[in-house]
């Protein structure tokens, strides 16, 4: 059978989970058994910031990238509870998720503010994931691309286009996000297609599309068929190591 070309990307999203015996089991399963997945799916893992000195001890020198989940949109200096790019990036960190619709639902975060985090993230040398996506009342609305389209904008207008180039750009429609609920290969592929569109039209070159919500070993073969579906983001199903790697084997 003739294989696919590209290298698929699944990243997993820890979200607020973990603990350090648990991650232990996960991370040990994970490296034992990537070694059997074939070269063409890359894996990663973002985890909650007081875990990147056990990610960084248990996944240095294998084959799985780790990173964060947030980075500060500023540089250093009085920002409280901030912790910015330069300081993960002193973990071997080279993956930072900006713009989770979390945040930007419970931390009001602006794309401007997106865009801002995505720009440290580069300088420190760290690849942003933007995370872009509807909800609901937008998709019923007919609003998707408008809102995908502004939110992505904010970012391409504030980065060069060398930094365009190294981004990773992850569609997740909120309304898919934890609910069981994914979106169809179809619908997926269609904002993907609007994304690439615009990507391409900005930057020349070909990002990486990753499509977020809902993603499990059941699905996620369809939905990383598509053509502008380069991989995934997933939440839930990455604490499972069974799940996690069964979705990353879908991508092959
Ligand atoms: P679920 O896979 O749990 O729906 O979460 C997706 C997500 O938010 C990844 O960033």
């Amino acid at each position: 059978m003739a294989k696919k070309q590209r290298a698929k990307l699944v990243v997993g999203n820890w979200k607020m989970n973990g603990s350090i015996a648990e991650n232990d089991t996960l991370l040990n399963g994970l490296v034992q058994r990537a070694a059997t997945l074939e070269s063409r799916v890359l894996l990663g893992v973002c985890v909650p910031y007081p875990y990147l000195a056990q990610v960084q001890m248990q996944l240095t020198g294998t084959p799985i990238a780790y990173g964060v989940q947030d980075v500060s949109a500023y540089t250093h200096g009085a920002y409280t509870g901030d912790v910015s790019a330069r300081m993960v990036a002193e973990f071997g960190v080279t993956l930072a998720i900006v713009g989770h619709s979390e945040r930007r639902t419970l931390h009001t975060e602006s794309s401007k503010l997106v865009a801002a985090k995505a720009q440290r993230a580069l300088e420190a040398n760290i690849i942003p994931i933007v995370c872009v996506g509807e909800t609901l009342d937008e998709r019923r609305a007919g609003q998707t691309n408008t809102v995908i389209h502004a939110q992505l904008t904010a970012v391409l207008d504030t980065l060069d286009k060398d930094h365009v180039a190294r981004l990773i750009v992850a569609y997740e429609p909120v309304w898919a996000i934890g609910t069981g609920q994914s979106a169809t290969a179809q619908q997926a592929q269609q904002v993907h297609a609007v994304l690439r569109k615009q990507l391409t039209t900005r930057g020349g070159i070909r990002v990486p599309l990753l499509y977020g919500g809902s993603v499990k070993p059941d699905n996620a073969e369809e939905l990383f068929s598509q053509v502008d579906i380069d991989g995934g983001l997933i939440g839930g199903a990455s604490l499972s190591e069974i799940d996690f790697l069964a979705i990353s084997a879908g991508s092959l």
